[in-house]
């Protein structure tokens, strides 16, 4: 069985910057190499200071300091790195395109394409490519065409290897993943290149946990699992609005559902709303392929996960402003955590932003705390949206921190992510500090109600009347 020596993965991201880390660490004797066009964040892969690594992820700095310089490297020298390797990982961005056929939906395969072009113009040597990004099936056969039409007559095995890592717990989920799906041809080549990545993933993953299939088997699993996990989201969403007018309690009904072995009983809490960079985006990505084949009743089915998705961010935004006496003009407003869930810097989809947006459009004051998100991330995410100029979103919107800063004198705390440090908070000294009466919005179910009650702030948590 051939045995790779020398990884290449193009793209330092979420993605890329974990899982090659993680691959480093398990297997000495390979060579892995993270490049990126983006030197801003190469340098900071390569930064002395741990806390500078552009994604932050829990055992994440201890496995750089572990394996970088070792067998991990981090470059801006892309083609030298392609060539050298006999695997390349393609982990590059796939955004919804926001322009042309497809706009608003399909998948921008521009930077894939970049890629596979890239590959087929410096390499001299046979190589497996493996696409790690998520894409719409048959990219594979796109990717394959470039390659074999625009090369040296070296010849490619393509491979599909979705990732399912999670924000948050990347390092964990990588280090215990359920399973490691690979997809390539049946060929003799196709399934020699699959047992070869196969057998990177068992050097610390036991063999069952890997499944081998066809591509596009596997590029298409990638989106579908995203969709239920989102499904689940969004259905639990929507019964967090009705237990709200019925006194039932979304957590007790999630518990009671849960407990039946066919549901289970993750991904069943309630929130403001799901964010990050994938479950909108394959969710939209899927939802035009359907249409693009002809299914315009599967487009409509997996298009209203994302629909109640955005009445659920809606409705809290509503919420607040009709709580607060159907005004929020000129009133100050905090904003605990901004990043799409805990444990990440990432902003992406975050339903902050858009919580945000529709309070700013009402004039309100907001100060936001969180964490691990620059005040740089926050504006950018806000300035993107095009709603009102930048010049605006930084008067309206400060951004401190200090956690008792964002509350002084403020009309009410809304909390968006669920990071832990929240609920240890004095939360005495914060009703104190802010004007009265004091509300508090928990779109993360993550404070005690009836502590809440008894301090004598106004409390709201999704789920609950
Ligand atoms: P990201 O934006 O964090 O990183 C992508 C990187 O690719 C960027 O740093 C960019 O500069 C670089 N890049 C783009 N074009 C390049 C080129 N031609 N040459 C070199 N570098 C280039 O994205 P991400 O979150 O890591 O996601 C990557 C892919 O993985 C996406 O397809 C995404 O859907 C998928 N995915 C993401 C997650 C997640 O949790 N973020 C999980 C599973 C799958
Ligand atoms: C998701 C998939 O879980 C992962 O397998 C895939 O590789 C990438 O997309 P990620 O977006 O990083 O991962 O985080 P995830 O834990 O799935 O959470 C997504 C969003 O759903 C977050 O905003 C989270 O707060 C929200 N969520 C999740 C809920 O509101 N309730 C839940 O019960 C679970």
């Amino acid at each position: 069985m051939k045995h790779i020596k020398n990884i290449c993965c193009i793209g330092a991201g979420y993605v890329g910057g974990p899982t090659m880390t993680v691959i480093a660490n398990k297997c000495p004797e390979i060579d892995v190499t993270v490049v990126d066009i983006n030197a801003r964040r190469i340098a900071d892969w390569n930064s002395e200071n741990l806390n500078e690594l552009p994604v932050y992820e829990p055992g994440l700095p201890e496995l750089i300091k572990e394996t970088r310089g070792r067998n991990l490297f981090f470059s801006t020298e892309v083609d030298a790195a392609i060539d050298k390797a006999d695997m390349v990982f393609i982990s590059v961005n796939t955004p919804t395109k926001t322009y042309g056929k497809g706009k608003g939906q399909a998948a921008d395969l521009k930077y894939i394409e970049l890629c596979a072009r890239n590959i087929a113009k410096v390499a001299t040597t046979d190589k497996i490519v493996v696409e790690k990004s998520t894409l719409p099936v048959r990219t594979a056969q796109a990717i394959k065409n470039i390659l074999d039409n625009t090369g040296n007559g070296v010849n490619f095995e393509i491979l599909s290897n979705p990732e399912f890592l999670a924000e948050g717990t990347a390092i964990d989920d990588l280090l215990n993943a359920d399973r490691v799906l690979i997809g390539g041809d049946e060929t003799e080549s196709g399934q020699e290149a699959k047992n070869a990545l196969s057998w990177v993933y068992e050097h610390w993953l036991p063999k069952e946990r890997v499944l081998q299939t066809n591509v596009w088997s596997s590029e298409l699993s990638k989106l579908v699992a995203n969709a239920f996990l989102a499904q689940r989201v969004s259905s639990i969403n929507s019964i967090s609005a009705l237990c709200e007018k019925t006194d039932a309690n979304v957590a007790e009904v999630s518990r009671a559902i849960g407990f039946d072995s066919r549901i289970g009983p993750k991904f069943l809490n309630a929130s403001v709303g799901f964010g990050g960079s994938c479950f909108q985006k394959d969710i939209l990505n899927l939802v035009y392929i359907a249409k693009s084949f002809g299914l315009p009743e599967v487009a409509d089915y997996w298009e209203q996960v994302i629909l109640m998705n955005d009445y659920q961010k809606r409705r809290f935004a509503e919420n607040i402003i009709t709580t607060l006496y159907n005004t929020v003009s000129g009133k100050k407003i905090a904003f605990y955590g901004w990043a799409f869930k805990k444990d990440t810097n990432d902003t992406r989809e975050s339903a902050a932003i858009y919580v945000a947006d529709a309070l700013l459009e009402e004039q309100a004051e907001i100060v936001v705390y969180d964490p691990k998100v620059t005040a740089e991330r926050i504006y950018a995410d806000l300035d993107y949206l095009g709603t009102r100029t930048s010049e605006e979103n930084r008067r309206l919107l400060t951004v401190v921190t200090d956690p008792l800063e964002a509350i002084q004198n403020a009309h009410a705390v809304a909390v968006l992510t669920e990071w832990d440090e929240f609920k240890s908070y004095d939360w005495a000294a914060i009703f104190e500090a802010m004007l009265k009466p004091a509300f508090v919005f928990d779109g993360r179910r993550i404070l005690d109600s009836e502590k809440m009650d008894t301090l004598g702030f106004k409390y709201y948590k999704i789920g609950e009347s």
